[in-house]
């Protein structure tokens, strides 16, 4: 691992939250996503400032008290909304994980233009307070993360010319940006690019940027793209899997647990497939009479982004699904909508076969996570659209995320692996994140941006 830095963090969520118990007094959560899972593990090794948004009214308290480990900004909740619920998501996530249809939707009506103003405003509010920070400390490098803010790093380049600025963009980046009017879509690359370092966690994504940007604004001249897969902390996830609590979900989850386990663990995003993946091990079922009761399909789902509309018809059809396999298989889909992180490393440990089936997705860390500490020598059914697939795919069976009898084929083929083919695939994915985990990424980003 490289010597400890001076850092700048910036990204819509952090990696604390606070809220207020049941007697009044406050509660801190750790932050919710991947993101959050992969970067917190770098608090302790630099030395890190870390700027983000405040999305709970303890939150704001804590804002105005300037007392946390996190340095929040708080937009007015108006603000907030068009600018998470309207611009970020649905807008900017479809966008880059091909989810419009476009025959209907997406309508950028009169409320979308001033959503966008709202982007506009809370990206300003990020920018001001990294100027602010990197007043307090001049060397450190400045790290954005996300969607959420692309036009920031624009507003910080005009205020502080010479600053170490770099870009990651966790989510995949498509070439045809075309949903977006003209002088939005300019703005989106404009902003990027006011970035020493963009980058992204595979090669696909960075070709796709700097294709669009020829197209968009012809060319990236000024900005290095790079790529470096983002992975977890190994010792946080050893340490997780001997945990207390994680050991008390995995006896629960043994009493109960099936011959064979089929698991998915995600957030109930479109992106994720979930729906077209409960299909597939129905019509596993169906073709396969042998493992009807021997194997199940335990999905914990982490419910997400419940205030957009699209979201809560995603969590509508996931049940419809599970009850439409249910009724043909009995038992067949154990569905589990909450947010337990303890369980789903406790599911990690168990699994027998993992199905990341996403139909885009930047990279996927449950696909590096699970199969670290998992004890059955699980295998791996990866879709060659997720950005682990770069990493990953030696050692999994690669799944085309639309084509579901594939899906169902591929369950079948991990089901009936032979065991040392399973241990030797097992330990190759392991081998790689052991090899590759979150302090290599950083390490890797920021050489990038030392050789600008
Ligand atoms: O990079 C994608 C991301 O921003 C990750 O932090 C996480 O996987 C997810 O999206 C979290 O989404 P939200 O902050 O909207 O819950």
């Amino acid at each position: 691992m490289a010597g400890r830095r001076s850092l700048i963090i910036v990204s819509n969520r952090g990696p604390v939250t606070f809220d207020r118990g049941p007697d009044g007094e406050r509660v801190l959560r750790r932050g919710g996503g991947g993101l959050v899972t992969a970067l917190r593990g770098l608090l302790e090794h630099h030395d890190v400032t870390w700027i983000a948004a405040a999305t709970t009214d303890e939150d704001r308290v804590v804002a105005d008290e300037g007392s946390s480990e996190v340095a929040f900004v708080a937009p007015a909740p108006a603000a907030y909304h068009g600018y998470y619920n309207v611009v970020s998501n649905p807008m900017l996530w479809f966008i880059q994980h091909g989810l419009w249809g476009r025959g209907l939707r997406p309508d950028l009506d009169e409320a979308f233009h001033a959503a966008w103003r709202d982007y506009e405003t809370v990206n300003r509010l990020f920018a001001e307070r990294v100027v602010v920070e990197l007043d307090n400390k001049p060397d450190a490098a400045v790290l954005f993360h996300d969607y959420h803010l692309y036009l920031a790093p624009g507003y910080v380049r005009a205020a502080r010319p010479g600053a170490e600025l770099a870009h990651f963009v966790h989510i995949p980046w498509p070439v045809d940006w075309t949903i977006l009017p003209e002088p939005m879509r300019r703005a989106v690359h404009d902003g990027l690019l006011a970035n020493d370092v963009v980058g992204f966690h595979t090669a696909r994504w960075a070709h796709n940027f700097e294709a669009s940007c020829d197209e968009v604004v012809g060319g990236h001249a000024g900005t290095h793209v790079t790529h470096h897969a983002i992975s977890i902390d190994t010792a946080e996830f050893d340490e997780l899997a001997r945990s207390d609590k994680v050991l008390a979900e995995e006896r629960d989850l043994e009493r109960n647990r099936p011959e064979r386990l089929v698991l998915r663990v995600d957030r109930t995003d479109p992106s994720k497939n979930i729906v077209r993946g409960l299909e597939a091990f129905g019509l596993l079922l169906d073709a396969h009479p042998e493992w009807r009761g021997r194997a199940r399909m335990l999905a914990l789902l982490d419910p997400s982004r419940q205030s957009i509309p699209e979201y809560v018809e995603y969590v509508a059809a996931i049940e419809r699904t599970t009850d439409d396999v249910n009724a043909r298989h009995p038992g067949a889909i154990d569905l589990q909508v909450a947010d337990n992180f303890q369980r789903s490393v406790a599911a990690y440990k168990q699994f027998d076969v993992l199905l990341v089936n996403a139909v885009y997705d930047g990279l996927n860390l449950v696909a590096k996570e699970a199969p670290l500490v998992n004890t059955r020598d699980g295998v791996l059914v990866l879709s060659e659209n997720a950005g682990a697939h770069e990493e990953l795919a030696e050692w999994a069976l690669t799944v085309n995320p639309f084509d579901v009898w594939g899906q169902a084929e591929a369950l079948h083929a991990a089901l009936s692996m032979e065991p040392a083919e399973r241990r030797r695939r097992r330990d190759g994915i392991c081998a790689q994140v052991r090899t590759h985990d979150v302090h290599a990424w950083l390490d890797g980003l920021l050489a990038d941006l030392d050789a600008v």
